[in-house]
């Protein structure tokens, strides 16, 4: 049931919108409250009169009604909602959600919402299949959009293929599984590292890695998405930063030991940044020049502070679950097994990063859990899944040891 759960639907302009009456009356079948806005677009397919019979409300379909901004502004609109659900999608609004455009009410309730949202797409195969599709799919899913459909089948052009939105019974069980999950880590405190540190060799250059944050991001989204408090310590990526998340953004590593320590205390810690083991015992102040015909300088390291190791050590600060990543190029879960013993955490996740594997920097990820009782092997997933699925784990033994 979803116990007056307030769905705000969006529902834009595709033949699919047909569908949206029917998905406004399972919402309320099931105890849930459908509030409708309506694209110029959405509104040549399905009439704001249907849609107002079936949610038993105004449906909101001009940006620049004034009855409408006294009444119900767009922000109001978008706050007032437990979730937002976007049905059909389409490639135009995906497009306008991506680049964050706001030229209507539908998209401006989009940008201004701080609430979380599903989206069920619906468009012509090649239109799906397109990159520029593809590509604002993979940032909004980075965002901690949650996407249902498309499926196969024919479509109303006459041509089949992938592009039709998930039937309403589909989407009202991805809406009911949302908010079964969704409070599971309420009242707990999470902590994430992600991405690479930058190691100051000078000021222009540094040391660094290939970490590109993507799973160390989805990681904190998925535990937000589960109503967890996290802050997100983040070295310098090109992550969209997840909803709901209180992100921190450091360089070196000695600057993203201070940020986990001021955001503890902490229930839950994944260490998934890429830490540079090593910066320049020196920093200079000013750009080191060449000198043509000398040899380059030799240059010393210092060890950096280990974070996850320094958590573990933390005493009654360390976090409750303590988790870390391990990236081996050989002998990945052997040396798990012995990096758990030596850093004190409770679990590493353990993946292997051989170039070949395309890990770092890809999108996929496999994965061996490493804990006090042995190994779990995971499939190969996307870096999405296995957050989903890392959150999951850890919502299910905090509720064991609750
Ligand atoms: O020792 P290694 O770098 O392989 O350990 C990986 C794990 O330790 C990851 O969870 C990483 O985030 C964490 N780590 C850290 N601080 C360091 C080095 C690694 O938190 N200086």
């Amino acid at each position: 049931m979803l116990d007056n759960k307030r769905i705000l639907l969006i529902v834009a302009g595709g033949i699919a919108a047909y569908k949206t009456p029917e998905l406004v009356r399972l919402i309320g079948k099931a105890g849930g409250q459908a509030r409708v806005i309506l694209t110029r677009a959405g509104g040549q397919f399905v009439t704001p009169m249907t849609l107002a019979s079936v949610s038993g409300d105004t449906v909101y379909d001009d940006l620049f009604s004034f009855t409408e901004e006294s009444d119900m502004g767009h922000i109001q609109l978008s706050r007032d909602a437990d979730l937002v659900v976007v049905a059909p999608a389409t490639a135009d609004l995906m497009a306008k959600m991506a680049a964050g455009l706001a030229d209507d009410l539908a998209s401006t309730a989009l940008l201004a919402t701080d609430k979380p949202v599903i989206i069920a797409p619906a468009m012509n195969v090649r239109m799906w299949e397109h990159p520029a599709t593809q590509h604002n799919l993979k940032t909004l899913n980075a965002r901690g959009i949650r996407c249902v459909g498309p499926e196969e089948g024919d479509m109303a052009c006459g041509e089949y293929g992938m592009g039709r939105m998930a039937e309403p019974g589909d989407i009202l069980v991805a809406i009911q599984s949302f908010f079964r999950t969704s409070d599971r880590l309420i009242g707990r405190r999470a902590l994430v590292t992600s991405g690479p540190t930058h190691e100051a060799i000078d000021p222009v250059r540094y040391i660094a890695n290939r970490s590109s944050g993507k799973q160390g991001h989805a990681i904190a989204a998925a535990l937000a998405a589960m109503g967890a408090e996290t802050t997100l310590v983040s070295g310098p990526t090109n992550q969209p930063d997840p909803a709901g998340v209180q992100v921190i953004r450091v360089q070196s590593a000695r600057n993203m030991l201070d940020a986990c320590e001021n955001a503890l205390p902490a229930d839950i810690a994944v260490c998934a940044a890429a830490v540079a083991d090593w910066r320049p015992a020196d920093e200079a102040s000013r750009k080191m020049k060449k000198e043509p015909g000398t040899a380059p300088a030799p240059m010393a390291l210092d060890e950096n502070p280990d974070i996850l190791r320094t958590l573990g050590a933390a005493g009654n600060k360390r976090p409750g679950l303590l988790i870390g990543f391990a990236a081996e190029t050989g002998a990945v879960v052997e040396n798990a097994q012995k990096k758990r013993l030596s850093k004190g955490c409770d679990w590493i996740l353990a993946n292997d990063v051989s170039s070949q594997t395309g890990t770092f920097g890809g999108d996929d990820n496999t994965v061996h859990l490493v804990d006090k009782d042995g190994v779990e092997n995971w499939p190969r997933l996307s870096k999405v899944a296995v957050a989903e699925k890392l959150a999951d784990r850890i919502a299910m033994t905090l509720e064991a040891s609750a």
